[in-house]
């Protein structure tokens, strides 16, 4: 008896208010996101055909000369392989594919609750930017030209997390990223130092977790359709295109 009681409390408990209008009409949810290769992508991703309310905002996908593009931390990462069973993701950085050198000076980091490295697969390069190694001739083989308008024009790639390599004791760099490469790549990458591009291009591989999966899972159970609330940052759960409440009962009171 128990149980039940608290599950009649959890239900009732559950502040369904949102920040859609009343009238709200949420339709398309049951559309597909489809760019390229990738369909029938659903959620919690969004972007396409599926308006923003179909999933959390972190799941949001732009099609870019049909090529998916996930933005986390305010860099863009072009999506390479989506497995949504096993729920992992191989990807890019969109500013690194044309060149190595980018003027997004910012780190990969992707820890977040949605987003985690696989550290199994991956590993870090560090590039860095706008180094003071004119003197030294001739430049070795993990060196770059990259103007960015700093003082120096010399870039580097490191693999690894930091600068362990003999080479970058010697000279000042203005500026260090660190972007996540496969394991296997970086294997490659030591056998033939001038496939720096290209290792980038593989990409890495990356999991990802919908922290709104049980109260999607609720949803689904009433025939209903996971969405998310950005304003209030809540999932809501859409039915016949109007929010309601997941015990499907009733209509949420919607403010
Ligand atoms: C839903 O999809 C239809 C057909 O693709 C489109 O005309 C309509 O604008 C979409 N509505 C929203 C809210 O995205
Ligand atoms: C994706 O959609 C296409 C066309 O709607 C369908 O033929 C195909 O079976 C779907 N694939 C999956 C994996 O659901
Ligand atoms: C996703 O996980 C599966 C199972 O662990 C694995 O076989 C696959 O290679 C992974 N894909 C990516 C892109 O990480
Ligand atoms: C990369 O190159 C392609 C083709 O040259 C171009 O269309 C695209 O805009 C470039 N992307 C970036 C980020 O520079
Ligand atoms: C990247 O991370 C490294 C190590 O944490 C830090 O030293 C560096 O300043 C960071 N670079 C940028 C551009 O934030
Ligand atoms: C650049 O490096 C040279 C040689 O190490 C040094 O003499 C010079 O002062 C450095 N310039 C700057 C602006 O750091
Ligand atoms: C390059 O730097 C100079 C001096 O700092 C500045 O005047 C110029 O506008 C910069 N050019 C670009 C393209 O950022
Ligand atoms: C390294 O890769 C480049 C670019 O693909 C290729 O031209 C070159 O022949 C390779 N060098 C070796 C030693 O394999």
């Amino acid at each position: 008896m128990l149980p039940l009681i608290f599950l009649f409390f959890f239900f009732c408990s559950v502040d369904v208010t949102t920040s859609f209008p009343a009238d709200a009409y949420l339709s398309n949810c049951t559309q597909n996101f489809e760019c390229g290769p990738f369909r029938n992508l659903t959620y919690p991703f969004t972007g396409g055909a599926r308006p923003s309310y179909c999933g959390p905002p972190e799941f949001h996908l732009s099609c870019i000369d049909d090529t998916p593009e996930l933005t986390i931390a305010a860099l863009s990462y072009r999506v390479l392989k989506l497995d949504p069973v096993h729920q992992n993701l191989t990807l890019a950085r969109s500013d690194l594919w044309n060149s190595t050198c980018t003027d997004k000076l910012g780190n990969s980091t992707l820890e977040s609750e949605f987003f985690t490295y696989d550290d199994d697969d991956d590993m870090d390069v560090t590039i860095f930017y706008g180094c003071n190694s004119t003197l030294i001739t001739p430049k070795p083989e993990n060196w770059f030209f990259c103007d960015l308008n700093l003082t120096f024009d010399d870039a580097y790639y490191v693999i690894g997390p930091a600068p362990l390599d003999p080479i970058m004791s010697g000279f000042k760099c203005s500026v260090g990223i660190t972007v996540p490469i496969l394991k296997t790549t970086a294997a490659v990458l030591v056998g033939n130092r001038s496939l720096f591009g290209e290792a980038i291009k593989t990409g890495f591989n990356v999991h990802y977790t919908n922290p709104y999966e049980k109260q999607c899972a609720k949803c689904l159970n009433v025939n209903g359709l996971c969405g998310f609330d950005s304003d209030k940052n809540r999932p809501v759960c859409i039915c016949g295109n109007r929010v309601c409440n997941p015990a499907g009962i009733s209509f949420s009171r919607v403010l």
